[in-house]
């Protein structure tokens, strides 16, 4: 590990503040995107989750290095979920008519990928711009006629938009960027006077509640309760005026931002208050995560114990080679699945990022027959899709097994 590739933290991402409490060392873990292309071992990294007791914000110590961490074997898919597309299209069309969008607008989105929620706003007249790095995927937008900048979206970047926004998204991107101060900046600044900013992140509370430990990765810096976001906002003249529980990603949080003062929604304070209450601003909240997220590795552990016992042939594979299953099966070290079952086809092929387990597609065979007829077990790694993924094998004649948030075995799928 050459002295560039990581670096720690000793002050608080947002506020600066120098108190940070250890919450859970996940110890070494590899980066979990990258999938490999053989069975040579990735480099593993440190990786501890801390509360800042000075502003609430949970955030991780290391910082890997961008050139590392995206790399040639990064790959960054679109969604291959039908949930996260119809929500995409949903959303385009409430904001078109909440704010009355038309010819003249204009809407911007940070990380906008191949265009997948911007090419909704394209029937109101609106002008639209994407801001992503991703060249590929830039490429792919501008077929459906979304105009990308291809860089990340930063203060510098937003001194071109200064107050010509309309509406500004930030879809799953807030956690991973290297400036939280910087992007939120960037967001003040090319807000015009009335617009908002609709920004989604993965909530703080469900992964804490819910366990789910997987969704800790060296890509996500930063894990947000109300509370902290309102604290960053603030510190750049934006406030909150409302919030949206939404179930995707495991639970994520859409709030919507204006700058300088707003009327809080009844949302808003009910959830402020109910964090309080929780107690989500103090250290003690999140003292045994760690001991509760590893009992989810003695329970999958005694599954499979029991399911071998008593077949000791008993194929298990898992389902959905996303992120966030890398983390789960690195962590635990369970490395004897037959397969991870995944329909990206950029993944299949490859192999997952800590053991050595190989990625196929749902359509593959064992023998000359399907895995749905010889496969006795599979761990849904991408539980967040769990319903839709169960719904699409209807002849599964094996049991699913999920592992979030307590370890369940389901026998007929939905
Ligand atoms: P994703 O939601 O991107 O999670 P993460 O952020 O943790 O990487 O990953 C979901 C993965 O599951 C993705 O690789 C696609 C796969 N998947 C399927 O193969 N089939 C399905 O029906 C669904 C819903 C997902
Ligand atoms: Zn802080």
């Amino acid at each position: 590990m050459s002295d560039e590739t990581i670096s720690f933290i000793r002050k608080c991402r947002v506020c600066g503040g120098g108190r940070l409490q250890p919450v859970f060392d996940m110890g070494l873990m590899p980066l979990a995107n990258a999938l490999r292309t053989d069975k040579a071992p990735n480099q593993r990294y440190p990786l501890t989750l801390l509360f800042c007791e000075e502003c609430t914000l949970v955030q991780i110590r290391e910082t890997i290095d961008p050139s590392v961490l995206f790399s040639d074997n990064y790959l960054y898919y679109s969604s291959q979920s039908e949930t996260a597309v119809s929500s995409a299209r949903a959303l385009a069309e409430k904001m078109i008519k909440s704010h009355d969008l038309q010819v003249g607008d204009l809407v911007m989105e940070a990380a906008s990928n191949d265009g997948y929620l911007l090419k909704h706003y394209l029937a109101s007249g609106a002008s639209v711009i994407g801001v992503d790095p991703a060249r590929e995927a830039a490429k792919i937008a501008a077929e459906v006629g979304v105009h990308t900048d291809v860089e990340f979206f930063s203060a510098r970047y937003a001194e071109k938009y200064r107050d010509m926004v309309d509406v500004f998204h930030a879809n799953n991107v807030l956690a991973h960027v290297q400036n939280q101060n910087d992007f939120v900046r960037g967001i003040e600044m090319v807000l015009r006077p009335g617009g908002v900013a609709v920004i989604e992140v993965p909530y703080l509370g469900k992964m804490i509640s819910h366990r789910e430990f997987d969704t800790i990765y060296h890509e996500h810096l930063c894990y947000f309760s109300l509370t902290s976001l309102q604290r960053l906002f603030s510190q750049h003249g934006l406030s909150i005026r409302h919030v949206d529980m939404l179930s995707i990603h495991g639970g994520s949080l859409r709030v919507f931002v204006m700058k300088g003062k707003a009327t809080q929604s009844q949302e808003t304070r009910d959830l402020l208050r109910l964090e309080q209450r929780d107690g989500m601003h103090l250290w003690n909240y999140y003292a045994d995560f760690g001991a509760r997220a590893n009992m989810l590795g003695s329970d999958l552990w005694r599954l499979f114990d029991r399911i071998h016992r008593n077949r000791p042939d008993a194929r298990i594979s898992g389902y959905g080679a996303a992120a966030k299953g890398n983390q789960l099966l690195s962590y635990f070290d369970i490395d004897f699945l037959n397969s991870v079952i995944d329909s990206t086809p950029a993944k299949q092929g490859k192999y997952m990022s800590g053991v050595n387990t190989l990625i196929s597609s749902p359509s593959h065979e064992y023998f000359g027959e399907k895995w749905t007829e010889h496969t006795d077990f599979v761990l849904i790694l991408a539980w967040n899709f769990k319903e839709e993924i169960m719904a699409k094998h209807p002849d599964f004649k094996g049991k699913w097994i999920v592992p979030i948030p307590d370890v369940q075995l389901v026998h007929e799928g939905i």
